[in-house]
């Protein structure tokens, strides 16, 4: 049932189409509240069409990008781990950050999946507050695994950490974009 009115409600949402210059505005501006605006206007600007100046359209699609970096990194790591090279402190972090970053895209997922759900025209206020605090927590979760894992190579010697760091950087500001896209929708209300 849940499916059904989630389907009705993005297919109703599909009819109102908008301009792509007023999306392409909105994702700017919406972007200026992030800490990394220009990544999070170049990252967005190719869903204009679907954002079109829905606030959590703009959203879902962010945590759905930020699920996407976290899976390439966490595959990454993962791979690395597996290879079972380097002394110990090396495979202790591996191993640490690709826990962490498994977890941080069972997070990442459960919540696209919570804002996803908050497109249904009929949502309650009580419902959508709810549900967006949800998102927020699990968010919050994913960067917290994120410096979890980094800080976990603070005592790795070697390029590995330097690369493993560097990846976890970079999809830690995409997460803190989507986060603080997530934030706009009570920020909004
Ligand atoms: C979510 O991201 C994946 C890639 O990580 C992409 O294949 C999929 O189409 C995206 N979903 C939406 C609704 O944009």
């Amino acid at each position: 049932m849940a499916v059904l009115l989630a389907a009705a409600a993005f297919s109703t949402l599909v009819v109102v189409s908008g301009a792509g210059e007023n999306s392409m505005s909105f994702i700017k501006s919406s972007c200026q509240s992030t800490l990394y605006p220009d990544l999070c206007f170049t990252s967005l600007a190719r869903y204009a069409a679907s954002v079109r100046s829905d606030p959590v359209r703009l959203a879902w699609l962010a945590a759905n990008v930020t699920l996407g970096r976290l899976r390439a990194v966490s595959s990454h790591v993962s791979a690395l781990r597996r290879t079972g090279a380097g002394e110990s402190r090396t495979t202790a972090a591996l191993s640490d950050c690709a826990e962490m970053l498994g977890d941080a895209v069972d997070l990442a997922r459960s919540s696209v999946a919570e804002i996803g759900k908050l497109a249904a025209p009929s949502t309650a206020g009580t419902e959508i507050a709810w549900r967006v605090s949800n998102a927020q927590t699990w968010m919050s979760a994913v960067m917290t695994n994120e410096d979890t894992c980094t800080d976990g190579f603070v005592s790795v010697p070697g390029p590995m950490k330097t690369d493993i760091c560097g990846r976890i950087r970079w999809a830690r500001e995409y997460t803190s974009n989507a986060l603080a896209l997530v934030n706009n929708l009570v920020a909004n209300r």
